[in-house]
């Protein structure tokens, strides 16, 4: 099961008709049975979003920043050329999926959440290259704890001279080959031993993309907080939140800017974030045979702050800012 600590009963599923979504319903059958001949299994018509379920102290359900997610699937379904969801197809999925599995919302003080995975499919009878006639929306959701291994403890990184997506790709959208082009580079560093991959910019592999399925960034000497600008990355909500949060609560400056690899000592700190990394420290990042340490190999102080912040807002204990929370709750 990977990273679910369980399965859980219900998911949400609807379908087009005649090019257009209609209102979807839940079900207990996890499987899906649909066309040898679908896009999905042949051309990559595919892709999904992930976000999650908190419970707070006080018993109460919230996702974090979902309409950045409903956003990002309707880029992703123009990326593929699949027709766009409504909010309210979105969001009836959604709550619907947590209402009826919220016995198996992990409680508040385990540092886990029920992960939530939206996924759209081109399926139907289709041999020539072009997009399905027909599509299904499902989502499904498990009950998760940590992605990487260990919590917040600082873990070791490797490139890769592999790209997971190309300079004017699909690298900034969700979409299913993405991943399928991560597996092989993902093994290789597995194999060597380190937690995962860190991506160079697919042109001149020269800068940071990415850190496997998460965003990079780092703190320089003087306490700024830089993340990549790239045109192959996938813009993170978590990423976004943490620029927001270094900025407003930490007072510290922000950029978004190339980060090269050969200048990787200008980082004192560095993580990993995303929906499923949360901020997962970067002890070491090995380039060419050479690796270069951060923070003694230890959790940096800024890391540590801007952790405890994002989860004190996860789990209700930290005022979030305005409009980052959703209650989902029966109506
Ligand atoms: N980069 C990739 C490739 C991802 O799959 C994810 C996960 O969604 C992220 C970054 C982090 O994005 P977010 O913070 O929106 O989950
Ligand atoms: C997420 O953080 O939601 C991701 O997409 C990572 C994942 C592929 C488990």
């Amino acid at each position: 099961m990977g990273y679910a600590l369980k399965e859980t009963e219900y998911r949400y599923r609807a379908w087009t008709k005649d090019g257009k979504w209609q209102m979807g319903k839940l079900t207990t059958d996890k499987y899906i049975t649909i066309h040898e001949g679908s896009n999905v299994f042949h051309y990559g018509q595919g892709l999904f979003e992930g976000l999650k379920a908190y419970k707070t102290k006080s018993g109460k359900i919230q996702l974090f920043r979902p309409e950045m997610n409903f956003e990002r699937i309707n880029q992703s379904l123009d990326r593929i050329v699949a027709p766009r969801l409504s909010k309210e197809l979105f969001f009836d999925a959604i709550d619907q999926v947590v209402l009826s599995n919220k016995d198996d919302i992990p409680e508040y003080g385990l540092g886990q959440s029920l992960y939530i995975r939206p996924f759209v499919i081109g399926q139907g009878m289709n041999l020539g290259v072009k997009p399905s006639d027909e599509y299904l929306f499902s989502v499904f959701c498990a009950p998760v704890g940590t992605y990487f291994k260990g919590g917040l403890s600082a873990l070791d990184f490797i490139t890769t001279d592999y790209d997971r997506a190309a300079t004017n790709g699909t690298g900034q959208v969700k979409v299913a080959g993405n991943y399928g082009a991560s597996l092989y580079p993902r093994q290789l560093a597995k194999d060597a031993g380190y937690a995962g991959v860190i991506y160079l910019d697919p042109a001149t592999h020269t800068k940071i993309d990415e850190v496997g399925a998460a965003n990079f960034f780092g703190v320089t000497h003087d306490n700024v907080v830089v993340t990549p600008k790239s045109s192959s990355i996938l813009p993170s909500i978590t990423r976004k939140s943490i620029l927001y949060l270094a900025e407003h609560v930490l007072g510290l400056k922000t950029e978004e800017r190339e980060c090269f690899i050969d200048n990787i000592s200008e980082f004192k700190e560095a993580g990993a974030c995303g929906t499923a990394a949360i901020i997962t420290p970067i002890k070491s990042i090995t380039h060419k045979g050479n690796k270069y340490q951060f923070s003694d190999g230890e959790v940096g102080p800024t890391i540590t702050k801007l952790f405890e912040l994002l989860s004190g807002i996860y789990y209700g204990d930290i005022e979030a800012p305005e409009g980052w929370l959703r209650e989902v709750k029966e109506k």
